[in-house]
């Protein structure tokens, strides 16, 4: 069992709350804010509860180093937009200046404080950096379920020195997640796609042995296809992982294993329908074909538990998103529960108009939801539990 917001005494208390605001940017433009709006539930229980707010959050990858565009300005003004309310956004995360700041704020005041990753401490988890964001607040929120699997000084290092508690969003996620990794429902299928086999290798070996069948779509599977002998032209293959695919195809039951058998493949305009292990040089794959839509349709009605992460094909040009799409509305159609994680499955469900689905949860999460439904435990989670 997970401490929660409601467990923390928080009227006129600074809360400092970690978010997952790393969100998809085009310059200043966000693309998806769907991790914004996840994360108004607990601020917007905080603000009922007379708390002060104080926002942690990551954004890209600047390796410890103060990158201007991956300031968090752009993510601030669009939370005033959602919540209608005023965030101070500040220029760095700790220091005197934003002591100040946060000395005077007021139940209700919402602050956002800058990039934690633009210092190294965060990633290296440092103590020293984890108890001085520790001082800034009385207690501790973890929303972050989207780096729910960074054991980083802001998602786990300062929960040591704070009273501390999950979020709404992060205990929702959990909630529901463990659907897939407590007892799920069977059949329990795994329907994995997207652009790179390094991304899925860690969920795939997780799932051996635990669910009825793996469903492998998108560029993954012609890096799958390849390492068992077939031909694929010049389709996307994570070369790199040609061994690791290789390991996964021996201990996976060839009756557990459920490959493309048809793809949609291109070369300069001409498109045709050829067997996916046999895609002549030259011509590249970009979907599975109406055989596999079948054969995926099949599995998907026959299951009570799946997990989707990643496209099955280049979903954002169509008409290579009919794979993608026949089985997001195969799922939606069905009596199964389904979770997707991933921003990019996530976005192909919207583009279905299927992502509210009753019976489909869209996590907020790609690499945390992946290891959690592989049943790794995630320190930032495990030090949330009570004891
Ligand atoms: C994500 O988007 O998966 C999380 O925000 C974690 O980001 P990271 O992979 O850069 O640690």
């Amino acid at each position: 069992m997970l401490r929660t917001l409601r467990d923390l005494e928080v009227a006129g208390r600074r809360v400092l709350v970690r978010v997952d605001y790393n969100v998809p940017l085009q310059g200043e433009r966000i693309l998806d804010d769907a991790r914004l709006r996840e994360s108004l539930p607990t601020l917007e229980y905080l603000l009922t509860h007379q708390a002060k707010i104080i926002l942690l959050s990551h954004l890209g990858r600047p390796a410890g180093k103060v990158v201007p565009e991956l300031r968090l300005d752009p993510i601030a003004r669009r939370l005033a937009e959602l919540l209608g309310r005023p965030v101070t956004k500040l220029n760095d995360c700790i220091g005197p200046e934003v002591s100040r700041v946060l000395s005077q704020m007021r139940p209700g005041d919402i602050v956002l404080l800058e990039n934690v990753r633009f210092y190294p401490q965060e990633e290296a988890n440092d103590e020293g950096f984890a108890r001085e964001l520790a001082r800034l607040a009385d207690c501790y929120v973890n929303d972050a379920f989207g780096a729910a699997h960074r054991a980083h000084a802001s998602t786990y290092g300062v929960a040591k020195f704070l009273p501390a508690a999950a979020g709404l969003l992060l205990e929702r996620e959990v909630t529901m997640l463990s659907r897939a990794t407590e007892n799920p429902a069977r059949p329990f299928i795994a329907i994995v796609g997207g652009a790179k086999l390094s991304d899925k290798i860690g969920v795939l070996k997780d799932l051996l042995g635990k669910v009825e069948a793996f469903l492998i779509g998108g560029a993954v599977a012609f890096t799958v296809i390849k390492a068992r002998g077939g031909r694929v032209g010049s389709s996307l293959v994570d070369e790199k992982m040609l061994d690791e695919a290789r390991q996964f195809l021996q201990r996976v039951p060839e009756t557990e294993l459920i490959l493309p058998v048809d793809a949609h493949v291109g070369r300069g305009g001409e498109r045709a329908l050829v067997p996916a292990d046999a895609i002549p040089d030259g011509w590249q794959a970009w979907d599975i074909g109406p055989q596999t839509i079948r054969l995926f349709q099949e599995q998907v009605r026959r299951a009570k538990t799946i997990v989707w992460a990643g496209p099955l094909g280049k979903f954002e040009e169509p008409p290579y998103d009919a794979g993608t799409r026949a089985v997001a509305q195969a799922i939606a159609a069905s009596e199964a529960f389904a979770i997707i994680g991933g921003g990019d499955t996530a976005a192909a469900l919207h583009q279905a108009g299927l992502a509210h689905a009753k019976n489909i949860y869209c996590s907020t999460g790609g690499g945390a939801a992946l290891e959690f439904i592989g049943g790794r435990r995630l320190l930032p989670i495990e030090i949330l539990k009570k004891s």
